[in-house]
Parts: C-alpha cells; structure tokens; sequence
C-alpha cells in the first residue's frame, strides 16, 4: 500500500516538476521576446479587433490589415475557416517586425457547424458527460476551422426570463451552473491545449450579468455581497478550478462599478483570492461604455481598466489609442502594460502558436471533422436528451406510426429558426425542419398534413426587432383567418395535431429581452382555434426561455419543450415524438406562472411570512392572484413511464466536521417503458448565522431503469457540501439541524434529517 503512495507522489512530483521546468521555458522565451519589443508592440498586443461579421455592436476596428502588420493586433475575432485564418495569420508572422503569432478567437457557442441544443437546452439533460461531449465536437470543429479561443461558456445565473440571454447559460442552480462549467472547459480545452483540437475557452461575463434589473440586457445590476458569493459567483470559481484559460468582463455595474473597471473584481477577487493566471478580456466595447455609465472620457477609462486587471480590449481600440498617453501622465504603469502583455503571450505560447502558428490550419482536417456524419450523429442524440416533456395526457405521446398527423404551427417548417441564438457559424440551411423529421420518423404508413396556420407574431414592430439578422418572422401575406382555417381543415382530417409553437430564434439571446413571455397573440389564437376541433394537441415548444404558458398547460394534450435543438433537432423531435427516446430532460430554470411573479426560484428564501400553499392567508408573503409556486418548477420533466421514490435512508442522523452520510432511495420505473431519471439531491439548513434557502441542489444522478427495475440510489453528504457564505463572507460550516430532499424535482420529493455536530 505505501509502495502505492510513493509511486503517485514520485509521479505527482514528476509532473510538478516538468510543469515547472516548462513554466521557465516559456518564461526565459517570453522574457527574451518582450526585450525586443517596443512600447507600441506591447499595447497592440492588448488589442482583440474584429474585421466584421458576427458582431453584437458597432465595428470600431479600421485597416486591419495594416494594424496586424504594424504590430498592433494580438487577436483576431470574427474570421472563420483555414484558408482565411492562414492569410491572417501570415500577416502577422511574415510582415511584422516580431512576427507574433495572432489568436483567433469566436462565439463557439453551441456547438460550431454543427450546431447543439441553445445551452440552457443543453443543461436541461443534467447531463455532464454529454454535455463535455458536446463541447469537445463544438472545439474539434472550431480547431479545424481554424479557431483557438472560444468565448464559451457562458455561466450567468439567470432568474429572469424577460432577458433574452438566459438561454445561453445553464439557468438558476449555482450548483448545476458549476458542474456544467466544468464540464464545458473540459470539453473545449481538454487535457493539453497545445493540441491541434483543443482551444482556450473563455468564461463569461464575469460578473453577474444574469441579475440584470427588469431583465433588460445591459441594465444595471446591485446584489448584496451574501447572494453574489452563495448563488452567482460559484460557477465563475468552478470554471476557474477547471483550468479555463480566459476570462470575459460584463457590461454591468457591480457596487455601481462596470464590471470592466471594476479592480475589486478583476484583482483582489479573480487573481488574489481566487488565483486565476489567464487572460481577461474585456466585452465587446465594454471598456468603452464606461464613458456612457458616467466614468470619464475614453483615455480615463482605459486606464481604469488596466489598472483594474484588464489585459486586453475586445474592438474598442481605448487601449492601443490612450494608454501610451496614460503612461507618459503616469496614469498607468509600464508594469501593468507588460503583465497584461505577458499574459497573451502566455496564451499563445500555451497554444503553441510560437511553435506553428498555422497549427489550426489544416484544410484536409476541416473537410473531415466539420459536420461529419458523426457529430450530426452525436447533435441528434443530444439535441433528444435536451427536450423536456411539461404535459402528457393519457399518454398523447409517443405518436403511432399510422393514421392521420396535422403538422401545424410557424415553426413547423421553417429552417431559419432550427439552430437558435448565437450559432454563428452555423448554416441553417443544412438543418433539419420538424416536419421533415417527423415524416422521416413516421414512416410510410402515417399520413401527414402541414399547414403554418399563424405567424410567429402579428405584430409589425415586434417582427421588425427581430429580423435584424433575416427574416426569421416573415408575415405571411394571407390574412390571419385564413391561416387558422388551413390548419383547423388539416386539423379536422387528423388524428392528432403537432403544433409547432413558440419564439423565433432572435427573440432570444443578446439584446432581446422580452417584457411579455406568453405565446404570441397570433400562434394563441391558431391553438384556440384547434382546440375547438376537439382533437388532441401535441404542442411542440421552441424558446430560448421560460414562458408564462398557463392557458397552455390547461389546454393541451401534451407539451414537448424542444428549445432549439439545433441543426438535428428537427430529427430529434421525430425520435422524441415516436417514442425511439423516451423524453428525460428536466427544467433547470423555474416556468412562472405569471410574468409579475419574476424572479421565481426554488432556492427562495423563507421569508418571516412564509406562504401556505394549501390556503390563501392575509399577511402571509403572497400573492392575491396567483400562487407562489412556478407553474413548472426547477428540476421538473416528464417521460414516457413513471418513477416511484422510497423513503429516503440515512446511514445515521449526525454527522460531525469532516465526516460524511449518506442518503439513499429506491427508485422504481412503475410504467410500461424503459426510462432515464435524474434523481436530485437537495438540502435545507435549518437554523444559520444568516437565512439559508428552502431548498439547496447538492447533487443529481441520472439512472436507466428497465421498466419495473429498481435501483437504489445513494448520495454521500460530507460536511464540506454544507458550507456556505456567511455574513462576513467566510465559507463556513455551521452546526446544527439539516434537512435532505431526495426527488424527481424540486417540489415532489422525500425527506429526511440530520444534525451536523461539532
Ligand atoms: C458580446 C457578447 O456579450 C459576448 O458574449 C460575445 O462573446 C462578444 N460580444 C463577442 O461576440
């Protein structure tokens, strides 16, 4: 046994050791190449420019080409491919003085070409090794696209569906959040990063960008130091501790300080306390915007960037055109300059792009990797295991493959919505529509009918904001009554109806928040209009976020939420449909009930009035109109066959500092099918120093059962998984009296307790 030990320590040794000795390779070799450097060449390193394309804002960056050959660009983001990477690239490595390397850095978002579920789909399959996979693709893709940075992940807590960004993260559980950051780095960077397929990721928007006042993007954000440190910052720090390589600034304040200029935050927090070696960048022209939230002209506030910890500036230009000025007033230090020099450097020596910066060019592996018949293979599967079930009636789904369907709906048929938010790369022409993937899954012997039957919105303004990119909310010329009578004839020759409901891809994402969640008026008419014909209504949802689907929920048969599947979620939806998955994905963000009732989460805190669900009192923390409750809560889905929980078993009812229980319960698959259910761990402390939330996500597993099969399921709770922020902001344990929740979601579960003692 001790034999054993020494033999990891020795290995453990070797590889700190050859750590090291690599560190001072790349030191000696950095050191030696900024001696060569002029001041000029130094600051154009800490300048990320774009030459257009995928831009969220206006293009500041002019000539260049000519910037590159003057030493004034250290990346490039914007530029796909290796044919166009390798001229920009040469560029850099033949016409400038030093002949560094440039990065190439993109919004690899979900998935490259081949695009994945939108991420807060993604998180809905709990599923931490897919979801590692899915980032792999997403990297192998890039890298033989010619990429060596993704912006990815995005790790934002969000509790407010009315921001349009909530769907590119992994919704409202820090725990979740955190286990998912990892698995995001780990996908995209791998176990080496100077490897042709692996790349830098970049977590984001450090911080707090989720928290946004009245879910309006960009807006102001104030949060009290207890919530941001227990709820908002952990999947930041889990990211950190995964290795991820850079980090991307907010747009927001923080203690009304942008997040760009904010040096509690960039240093004392990200570097000093939790030790983060990377490269921080900042958002696209959010050093810049500081002079739009009132901190100075466009030379004052770089310096407060670089003087925060800010090393390098994403299209702004306010640091390659003041800080030399800055300097000479003494307004910056030459030091900040080159450790923030040095720390891109870094980047591209890790990369290995000193060694061959044409490394990510190779054109033989992009005809090979990109959208190869394996990763459409892997994005149909995933794109499966992200669709979460809300509804399903004496059991509407699966569909049979026989008889009559009604495909309906503006959804149905439309390719230009399938990928979501945030694919830049991707080609909607090469995705698969639902009506094409039900046919395909429904076979021969299925008559299929399709009819739009609605816009995705009747209204002129709303369409306008959101076909600023193409036209992914065309008004049908035909009045509105005639569409509905389409769908409600194909309805009428039906066995069944599939409608194809919900948002256009763009109104989610960035800059496309929403004050009104509900179904369009338009859409909601065709499924009132089809409810009348009396025949079942399948309705298939695409969103970017939570809506407010009361009506719906009430008035459905089933209710399959898809969100954007991607460029296989048309395929997807067919297997979802006809039963070849059985549907196991779980909400990892809350449903409201009612738009008034945001934020609404299941790690709400107690309140000194708690509410009775049972009965409606006065004077209680409650609403006169509607409950309290979401209509679908966090960790809530469906599937095809049903799951029974046991009683949950505690190995004891104490547990003192550094020891662990554990919980245990059998879960039985009582249906008829063959299933997948995430088994969810919660707990509550009790009595705190502070008030601690009902209800804490502490682990999850995802079990297969036959059906009839049981398993028991076992959690280990060690103390350390019991340790919060305290009022002064120490991570502490705090004895006392614990409660455990074992269940298929947050609200249906079973209970236990026990104490933590000294
Ligand atoms: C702005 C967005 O906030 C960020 O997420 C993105 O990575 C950059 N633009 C670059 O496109």
């Amino acid at each position: 046994m001790k034999k054993f030990f020494l033999f990891f320590f020795v290995l453990g040794s070797l590889s700190v050791a050859a750590q090291t000795a690599s560190d001072t390779k790349m030191n000696t070799f950095i050191s030696t190449l900024m001696k060569k450097m002029t001041l000029d060449e130094k600051i154009g390193q800490l300048n990320l420019v774009t030459p257009g394309g995928a831009v969220t804002g206006s293009v500041v960056s002019k000539d260049v080409e000519s910037k590159i050959e003057n030493g004034q660009v250290g990346g490039l983001f914007g530029i796909t491919g290796p044919e166009k990477i390798r001229q920009a690239q040469e560029l850099a490595v033949k016409n400038s003085r030093l002949n560094i390397p440039l990065f190439f850095g993109l919004d690899v978002i979900h998935g490259h070409k081949t695009v994945m579920p939108i991420p807060l789909g993604l998180s809905c399959s709990w599923d931490l090794e897919l979801i590692e996979k899915s980032a792999r693709i997403a990297a192998e893709e890039a890298t033989a696209d010619g990429l060596n940075w993704a912006f990815s992940p995005m790790v934002d807590i969000a509790r407010d569906p009315r921001w349009g960004r909530i769907a590119e993260g992994s919704g409202e559980d820090p725990y979740l959040g955190s286990q998912i950051a990892k698995a995001m780095v780990r996908g995209y960077q791998g176990t080496d990063i100077s490897k042709d397929n692996t790349l830098i990721a970049c977590v984001k928007h450090y911080a707090l960008y989720g928290a946004a006042e009245g879910g309006r993007d960009y807006n102001t954000v104030d949060m009290s130091k207890v919530r941001m440190y227990n709820e908002y910052l952990p999947p930041y720090k889990a990211a950190i501790e995964a290795g991820v390589g850079s980090i991307m600034s907010s747009f927001n304040v923080i203690d009304g300080i942008p997040a760009s200029g904010n040096k509690w935050l960039l240093t004392e927090l990200l570097r000093n306390q939790w030790g983060f070696k990377g490269l921080v960048v900042s958002d696209y022209t959010s050093i810049n915007e500081m002079m739009n939230h009132g901190l100075g002209d466009l030379q004052a506030v770089s310096a407060l960037s670089l003087n925060a910890g800010m090393d390098m500036d994403m299209v702004g230009e306010g640091f390659l055109t003041t800080l030399k000025k800055s300097l000479q007033q003494g307004k910056v230090t030459l030091q900040q300059i080159e450790t923030a020099c040095r720390r891109i450097l870094e980047a591209k020596y890790r990369l290995g792009l000193f060694e061959d910066p044409y490394r990510y060019c190779n054109e033989e592996r992009a005809k090979s990797v990109i959208m190869s018949d394996a990763n459409r293979k892997a994005a149909r599967e995933v794109a499966a295991k992200s669709f979460v079930l809300l509804k399903n009636n004496n059991q509407t789904l699966p569909l049979k493959k026989s008889g009559t369907i009604a495909v309906v709906g503006p959804l149905a048929d439309s390719r230009r919505n399938m990928l979501g938010t945030w694919s830049v790369s991707g080609d909607f022409d090469k995705a698969v529509t639902v009506l094409e993937g039900i046919k395909s899954a429904a076979g021969p012997d299925t008559k299929i009918l399709f009819a739009k039957g609605a816009n995705l919105t009747n209204d002129a303004n709303l369409a306008k904001h959101t076909n600023v990119f193409g036209m992914e909310a065309p008004m049908d010329g035909r009045s509105p009554e005639d569409m509905i009578k389409e769908a409600v004839d194909a309805a009428a020759q039906s066995d069944v109806v599939v409608a194809v409901v919900g948002e256009a891809a763009d109104m989610t994402g960035e800059a496309s928040s929403m004050a009104n969640i509900d179904l369009q008026e338009s859409q909601k008419e065709l499924l009132k209009a089809l409810v009348k014909t009396g025949k079942p209504i399948v309705m298939v949802l695409y969103n970017g976020r939570p809506m407010t689907l009361k009506w719906e929920s009430d008035n459905m048969a089933a209710i399959l939420d898809v969100w954007f599947g991607g460029t296989e979620g048309g395929n997807a939806v067919g297997d979802v449909l006809f039963g070849k998955y059985s549907p196991s994905g779980k909400l990892t963000t809350s449903f409201p009930y009612s738009v008034g009732q945001i934020p609404v989460y299941h790690s709400m805190l107690n309140t000194g009035r708690p509410y009775n669900h049972e009965e409606f009192a006065k004077f209680k923390s409650n609403y006169l109109d509607i409950p309290n409750e979401p209509l679908y809560p966090f960790g809530f889905g469906l599937s095809y066959t049903s799951y029974s929980y046991s009683d949950v078993t505690l190995s004891g009812t104490s547990l003192k500092m550094g020891q662990s229980i554990t919980a245990s319960v059998k879960v039985t698959n009582t249906g008829a099918r063959d299933g997948v259910e995430t088994v969810q761990l919660y707990i509550r402390d009790v009595v705190g120093s502070i008030s601690r939330p009902m209800k804490e996500l502490k682990g999850f597993k995802k079990v297969a059962l036959k059906a009839g099969e049981s398993q028991t399921v076992t959690f280990t709770i060690s103390s350390n998984d019991l340790k919060f922020y305290n009022n002064a902001l120490k991570f502490v344990n705090e004895p006392g009296d614990y409660k455990i929740f074992i269940g298929g979601n947050s609200v249906d579960v079973k209970e236990a307790s026990f104490v933590l003692g000294k």
